[in-house]
């Protein structure tokens, strides 16, 4: 297993780290694992000037998995756009092809007082937001900000999805609808946008093909009131690259936690990058608080997604259930009467119970 480091910004590289023990554990076992580090985001232009260095670029696109932190500080928001940390991680994404990203919300029985919903709402939740990552108005052309004949200033982005796009991308989730409960919701806002209305007719049709799915459409904000509403209704959510960023982040908060949310992000081929959902939290970076259980979980995911080791996947978390009942837990997800840890402390729990 060939896996490239990039730890990237603010926690990234405290959380990255616990993982990291997670992946020589395995290691110890016996299994072949290769690790190679390099830098994206501000780490990126720190050490090369350029949030998604050529070197950097290399070594991911000759790794079989990327394992990733997180992107982004305060130091780096006066930069042009094309040096901000952010452009790092959507040219990875569009640079491997990883246009399916995988966001499973799942609710653990020992968090689910965390929630800021009814433990009844959420107790057994178990959600997979499919987001499309590499299309939609993130990558659309022309974008810019430009001086009309008024003399007025006005910003504009492109929203645009492609035939092919939405085809494969729809495969996929039709493919995780299938080894789930067959039910697969497709988000979209066809009652205004076009792109949305033909994403929608494409959808329909790719649904054809697996008739043991049950297929729903859902405009994106309904979507985003029912999973605050019922969101047990959900098995796997569908959706373009915008809407798909704006309700995995609140679907994470059904979990009690964005610091429990892992992500897999895939190209045709299983070859995936690996990252929790959450952001690199620059407020708590190197105050050893950090959840590093997202990142944890992300690696779970690469057993299973990239390296088809559904053992391995399931060991690992086996192995964080396992802390969570010993209810050890980080500040993002404590609650009375359980043992407060932080970040490295938390690495090492899950390693002791791997
Ligand atoms: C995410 C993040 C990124 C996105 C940012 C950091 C560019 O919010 O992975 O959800 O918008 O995709
Ligand atoms: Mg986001």
């Amino acid at each position: 297993m060939k896996i490239a480091v990039l730890p990237g910004d603010g926690i990234g590289p405290e959380i990255v780290a616990q993982a990291v023990k997670v992946l020589e554990a395995l290691r110890g076992d016996g299994i072949k694992i290769e690790l190679e580090y390099a830098h994206l985001g501000g780490a990126g232009y720190d050490a090369a000037g350029d949030p998604f260095p050529p070197a950097t670029e290399k070594l991911a696109l000759a790794a079989d998995a990327v394992l990733l932190g997180a992107v982004g500080g305060y130091q780096y928001d006066a930069l042009p756009r094309p040096l901000r940390p952010e452009q790092g991680l959507l040219r990875i994404r569009k640079g491997l092809g990883l246009f399916a990203n995988l966001r499973p919300a799942l609710v653990y029985p020992e968090l689910v007082n965390a929630s800021s919903l009814k433990p009844e709402l959420v107790s057994g939740l178990d959600i997979m937001i499919l987001r499309e990552l590499t299309g939609d108005i993130y990558f659309g052309q022309p974008r810019g900000i430009r001086t009309l004949d008024n003399g007025e200033r006005q910003g504009f982005d492109t929203m645009h999805y492609s035939e092919s796009e939405i085809r494969r991308v729809a495969h996929v989730g039709f493919q995780i609808a299938l080894k789930r409960n067959k039910r697969m919701c497709s988000v979209d806002k066809a009652n205004v946008l076009d792109t949305s209305m033909f994403w929608r007719e494409i959808v329909t049709d790719v649904a054809k093909e697996y008739p043991q799915v049950e297929l729903s459409h859902m405009y994106v904000d309904n979507a985003a009131m029912q999973l605050v509403r019922a969101p047990k209704q959900f098995d796997v959510i569908l959706t373009g690259n915008i809407f798909g960023d704006i309700l995995s982040d609140e679907a994470s908060m059904l979990t009690g936690s964005i610091g429990m949310l892992p992500s897999a992000s895939l190209d045709a081929n299983n070859k995936g990058l690996y990252e929790p959902c959450h952001g690199s939290a620059p407020d708590i970076a190197g105050k050893d608080i950090a959840n590093p259980l997202a990142t944890i979980l992300s690696v779970a995911m690469m057993m299973r997604y990239t390296f088809a080791r559904e053992d391995i996947a399931q060991r690992i978390e086996a192995a964080v259930r396992k802390v969570l009942q010993q209810g050890l837990r980080t500040g993002d997800i404590y609650e009375a009467g359980m043992q407060k840890i932080g970040t490295v402390a938390m690495g090492d729990a899950v390693v002791k119970s791997l």
